[in-house]
């Protein structure tokens, strides 16, 4: 999965920093298909490869949002988060199921789904399964303002000032056409702002996330109606989750 953050590693990053009760699952992680194998006498080997088999068929699930869903209002409603992970992210997650019942792709995780197959549904919904985890973590209550760090001096050195790289974000986020995504990357060790269409993501171009927007019509109508500057100003002033970026580039560099 290259440099992209596994749900293992949101989960690390969720317990480091010390985030609320409710914590990311691991993203593409199967509900009990990440436990180890038992025993390894030969007389368990059939009975242990059967229960494998079963472990790695389980399903994806919905992983939990890591706060309540009324805590980003009034910049995001409860509405907002009750339709957008509720019944899309939802819906993604079912399908992607549906997908890939009785098939190959039933026993490889999100990751391989994404970077293994062809334009299509079965890319779309694993994408944006993928795509929704990492965007509810890029938000948290009281978020936005400006980054400190490393990930600051990265920002400087690529974009000239914390100021420029908002003002191309914003230019991102805005002038995509139709559906997608507005996101911070890191691309062969320089910061880009890149704008994906659809469920399109940077792993499947051999960048890493560090932050993204979510910029369907869905993520803002209910709270900002055909507004989107005023969600993507509300994203970037009240919402973004530097810390979760600068652990993303962290990994990433
Ligand atoms: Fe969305």
């Amino acid at each position: 999965m290259g440099k992209e953050l596994s749900r293992r590693d949101f989960l690390t990053y969720s317990l480091a920093a010390g985030a609320g009760a409710v914590l990311f699952g691991m993203p593409g992680c199967r509900s009990g298909g990440d436990q180890p194998l038992s025993g390894g006498k030969d007389k368990d080997v059939s009975v242990a490869m059967a229960r494998d088999e079963k472990e790695n068929a389980m399903p994806f699930t919905l992983p939990p949002l890591p706060y309540d869903k009324a805590a980003l209002a009034p910049h995001l409603s409860a509405e907002t988060l009750e339709y957008h992970y509720g019944k899309h992210h939802q819906a993604y997650v079912t399908n992607l199921n549906k997908l890939i019942a009785d098939k190959p792709e039933a026993k490889k995780s999100l990751e391989e789904i994404i970077m293994t197959a062809a334009p299509g549904g079965l890319f779309n919904n694993a994408a944006q399964d993928w795509n929704h985890t990492f965007y509810w973590s890029c938000m948290k209550p009281n978020g936005g303002g400006e980054p400190a760090g490393d990930l600051r001096a990265a920002i400087e050195r690529d974009f000239g000032s914390f100021a420029k790289f908002k003002e191309q974000l914003t230019a991102a986020a805005t002038t995509l056409f139709g559906s997608g995504w507005a996101w911070l990357a890191l691309d062969d060790g320089k910061l880009k702002i890149v704008q994906t269409k659809d469920a399109d993501l940077p792993m499947k171009h051999n960048q890493a996330a560090l932050l993204t927007m979510d910029v369907w019509e869905h993520a803002y109508y209910i709270d900002c109606r055909n507004a989107r500057p005023k969600y993507i100003e509300a994203f970037l002033d009240h919402l973004a989750d530097w810390d979760f970026a600068a652990a993303n580039f962290a990994k990433a560099k």
